[in-house]
């Protein structure tokens, strides 16, 4: 593996069902899904998330599921919690925003001046990066140089999966697979973004584990890029 020592080592979690997808349909809430989990893995969730430094979801997640990523079913700290959004645009009433847990906001240079000011306002650290959209590896540099984000989990949603995998920036994907088949053509899955033209561009991972957590399947990769991928088929 590549190492890069100016960013956080990145995991990507998430429950998927058996076709890869993370929530009944477009528009659709992850919490219904959510509820299926074993016990014993929304556990392993909590220990994660209190394993980690910080944690990251997309600002279509925070507007979707109305997430809070605290730890809470376990002992543990809860990591900063980290959104994407270029326009400074998510609800001032999130939970993400509630002062149960620090937050930070990752800003482009075109949001307005007037939310950034009602985000600081309410307790959030509020940092710039990018121009138009969030550049993800300057956030990944700040996160690690300014809050000391050794560790950071990405719980989704796919775009936001996207561009991390795209600019190489995902070395760990941990799964909870859940027994359910829920099709749709536009039903977001694990990574969404664009498709690509060929082999050459895909993503090769390497399964380092398996193992049930009660009764859901859980999967370990890491994430292969390079010169890692160098003679396999
Ligand atoms: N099963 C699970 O584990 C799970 C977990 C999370 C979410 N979900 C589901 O996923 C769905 C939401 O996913 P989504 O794909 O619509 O949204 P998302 O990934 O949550 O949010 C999109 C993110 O991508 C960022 N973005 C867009 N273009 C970018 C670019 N060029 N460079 C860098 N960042 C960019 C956006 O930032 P801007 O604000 O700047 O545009 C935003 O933060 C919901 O249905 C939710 O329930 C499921």
């Amino acid at each position: 593996m590549a190492i890069q020592t100016d960013r956080p080592h990145v995991l990507m979690m998430s429950e998927i069902t058996v076709d890869g997808k993370l929530t009944l349909k477009k528009g659709a809430s992850s919490k219904i899904l959510m509820k299926y989990m074993d016990p014993a893995t929304e556990i392993l969730l909590h220990e994660t998330r209190a394993a980690y430094d910080a944690i990251m979801v997309g600002s279509n997640t925070i507007r979707i599921d109305n997430s809070f990523l605290t730890v809470r079913l376990v002992e543990g700290k809860s990591p900063l919690r980290v959104i994407p959004n270029s326009r400074a645009d998510i609800s001032p009433e999130a939970n993400v925003l509630r002062s149960d847990a620090p937050t930070l906001v990752a800003v482009s240079e075109s949001a307005p001046e007037e939310r950034i000011a009602l985000l600081r306002e309410r307790g959030v650290f509020v940092e710039v990066a990018g121009k138009d959209v969030i550049d993800l590896p300057l956030l990944m540099h700040i996160l690690k140089e300014r809050y000391g984000v050794n560790s950071l989990m990405i719980e989704g949603g796919p775009t936001l999966n996207y561009y991390m995998i795209q600019n190489h920036l995902v070395d760990e994907v941990r799964l909870i697979h859940l027994p359910f088949i829920v099709g749709g053509a536009d039903t977001p899955s694990l990574v969404g973004g664009m498709h690509i033209e060929n082999e050459d561009e895909m993503f090769r991972l390497q399964l380092k584990t398996f193992y049930l957590c009660g009764t859901n399947l859980v999967t370990e990769y890491d994430v292969l890029y390079g010169e890692d991928t160098d003679g396999m088929a």
